[in-house]
């Protein structure tokens, strides 16, 4: 249905994104982590965060993780939940980028489909993937969660790297591998290239 036929329309306020920009001396835009469970996406996020925090950017991190206890709660697993899962942060992220905030969005969004719709939503210009790259077997060596061992047992189906594909993204904006690399190494990889995107040219 046309939003003219559901009778929804925006009201514009007063403060513009570009307003936002300026007070906040930095641009927004949405930074997609991608990869598979334990590659590290999280830990770089946050630690990326923390650096972006300290210098006063504005940001925020989306981590798959947490955001399904609450907003996305109701969803599971499947193809489906997976797509809708990804398209609500996306969603998110383009309200909290229209308000001049940095979004570092760490979620394993295996499909190229979905990843493209990410985009779609986000829109072209305000949107970076970031491939973190770990060989499968060093994730399930990681094992943070204890996920590895129940998907091999069966326990957990429909897995990622184990049960179900990850198709790595053809053109990241950024790819970095964590195998064997020290978390701050790559923790400031990805900040430099965050920075060289937000800051005021
Ligand atoms: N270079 C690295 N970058 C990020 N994490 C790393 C790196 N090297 C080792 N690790 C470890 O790998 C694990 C990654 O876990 P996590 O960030 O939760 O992954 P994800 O969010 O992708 O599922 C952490 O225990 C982290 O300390
Ligand atoms: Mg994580």
């Amino acid at each position: 249905m046309e939003n003219s036929e559901k009778n929804v329309c925006r009201y514009r306020g007063h403060v513009s994104r570009e307003d936002r920009e300026r007070q906040n001396r930095h641009k927004a835009a949405v930074f997609w982590f991608t990869g598979l469970s334990g590659a590290g996406k999280s830990t770089i996020a946050h630690g990326v965060e923390k650096l972006l925090f300290d210098l006063g950017v504005k940001c925020v991190v989306f981590d798959g993780d947490n955001l399904r206890h609450g907003l996305c709660g109701d969803l599971g697993f499947s193809d489906e939940d997976r797509a809708e899962n990804v398209r609500r942060i996306a969603e998110v992220a383009k309200l909290f980028v229209e308000n001049s905030i940095v979004c570092l969005c760490a979620f394993i969004s295996p499909s190229e489909s979905v990843r493209a719709r990410v985009k779609e939503i986000v829109g072209e210009y305000d949107f970076y993937e970031i491939y973190v790259k770990c060989p499968v077997g060093v994730c399930e060596e990681r094992d943070t969660k204890g996920y590895y061992k129940k998907a091999r047992a069966g326990i957990i189906k429909n897995y990622t790297g184990i049960s179900a594909p990850y198709e790595e993204p053809r053109f990241p904006a950024l790819k970095v591998e964590t195998a064997g690399i020290e978390v701050n190494d790559s923790v400031l990889d990805v900040f430099s290239f965050i920075m060289s995107k937000v800051k005021r040219t």
